[in-house]
C-alpha cells in the first residue's frame, strides 16, 4: 500500500510540474498602474537584461556600468542592478504579454519569465431604475464582474447587470452593485423609492395608462359592432 501511495505520488508530482512548472507567473497590473518584476535572485549579479515580448528594455552589465533603456520604457523603467527588480510606470495595454530576464550571477544564467495583462479598472458604477422598474447597474472596464447584494437577495442569483425589480413589497429596500475586475472594483448603493420618483417611472406609468385605456376603447368598439 505504502509503494502503491509513492508511486502514485511520484505521478502526481510529475504531471503538476508538466502543468505548473513550465508556465510563468501572470501578474495582472491596472492601465496607468505599476509594474514591478522581481527576480527574487541572490547573489551578486554581474549582467542583467530584461526583454519585453522578446525585444530589449533595459540592460546593465558591471563593466560598462551604466543602465541603458529601450524603445518606449525609456524615461519610464527603473532597474534596481543589486536585486535586479525592474519598475515599470504608466502601464497601457501595448504592455502586455511576456517579460524576461537574464541574469548572470557568479558566471551563472538564471532565466526568469512574467505574463502581464494590462487592465483598464472599473469607473465609477451607477445604477438606473428603467421603464420596467428592473435595476440596471452600468461601469466601464475590461473583464468586468456585476454582483447585487440587499434584502432577500442570495448573491449566486443576483450576478449580471441586471439587478431585482422593484415593486410596492421592496420599495423600501436598499440594493448594492458591486462591479469588480482582477484590478479594481467599485460599488453603488441605491434607494429603491427612487425608482418611483424617477422620471422614467413616470413616464412608464402614463405610456401604460395610454395603453389601457386604447385596449378599453377596443373593448367597446368590438362590443358594440357585434
Ligand atoms: C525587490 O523586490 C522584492 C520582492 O518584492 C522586494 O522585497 C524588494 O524590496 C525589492 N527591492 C527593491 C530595491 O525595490
Ligand atoms: C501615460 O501614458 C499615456 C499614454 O499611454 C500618456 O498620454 C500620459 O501622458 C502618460 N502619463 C504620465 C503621467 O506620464
Ligand atoms: C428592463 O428593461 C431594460 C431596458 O430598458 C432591459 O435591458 C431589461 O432586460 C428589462 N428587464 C426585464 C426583467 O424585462
Ligand atoms: C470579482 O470578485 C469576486 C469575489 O472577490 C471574484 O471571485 C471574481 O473573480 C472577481 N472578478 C474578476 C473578473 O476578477
Ligand atoms: C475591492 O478593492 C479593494 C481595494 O481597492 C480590496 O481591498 C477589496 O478586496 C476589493 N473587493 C473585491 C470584492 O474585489
Amino acid at each position: 500500500m505504502t509503494e502503491r501511495f509513492l508511486k502514485s505520488k511520484i505521478i502526481f508530482c510529475i504531471i503538476f510540474s508538466l502543468l505548473y512548472g513550465a508556465s510563468p507567473k501572470t501578474i495582472n497590473v491596472a492601465t496607468h498602474g505599476i509594474l514591478s518584476l522581481n527576480p527574487l535572485v541572490e547573489g551578486e549579479i554581474e549582467d542583467i537584461l530584461w526583454r519585453h515580448n522578446g525585444n530589449k528594455i533595459v540592460e546593465w552589465d558591471k563593466k560598462a556600468g551604466n543602465v541603458r533603456e529601450y524603445l518606449k520604457f525609456k524615461g519610464r523603467i527603473k532597474l534596481d542592478v543589486k536585486t535586479g527588480n525592474a519598475t515599470i510606470i504608466n502601464l497601457s495595454k501595448d504592455d502586455s504579454g511576456f517579460y524576461d530576464a537574464d541574469i548572470l550571477i557568479q558566471r551563472r544564467l538564471i532565466s526568469i519569465k512574467h505574463r502581464v495583462e494590462v487592465f483598464d479598472p472599473v469607473s465609477k458604477a451607477k445604477i438606473s431604475c428603467p421603464n420596467n422598474a428592473t435595476l440596471h447597474c452600468e461601469a466601464e472596464g475590461d473583464s468586468l464582474d456585476y454582483s447585487w447584494f440587499g434584502p432577500g437577495l442570495q448573491t449566486a442569483e443576483m450576478r449580471g447587470q441586471t439587478g431585482p425589480q422593484i415593486s410596492k413589497e421592496n420599495q423600501d429596500s436598499v440594493y448594492t452593485c458591486v462591479v469588480n475586475n482582477t484590478v479594481s472594483n467599485s460599488s453603488v448603493t441605491y434607494h429603491a423609492s427612487d425608482c418611483f420618483t424617477s422620471g422614467d417611472y413616470f413616464h412608464f406609468m402614463i405610456q401604460l395608462s395610454t395603453i389601457l385605456l386604447r385596449k378599453h376603447d377596443d373593448v367597446a368598439e368590438i362590443i358594440s359592432s357585434s
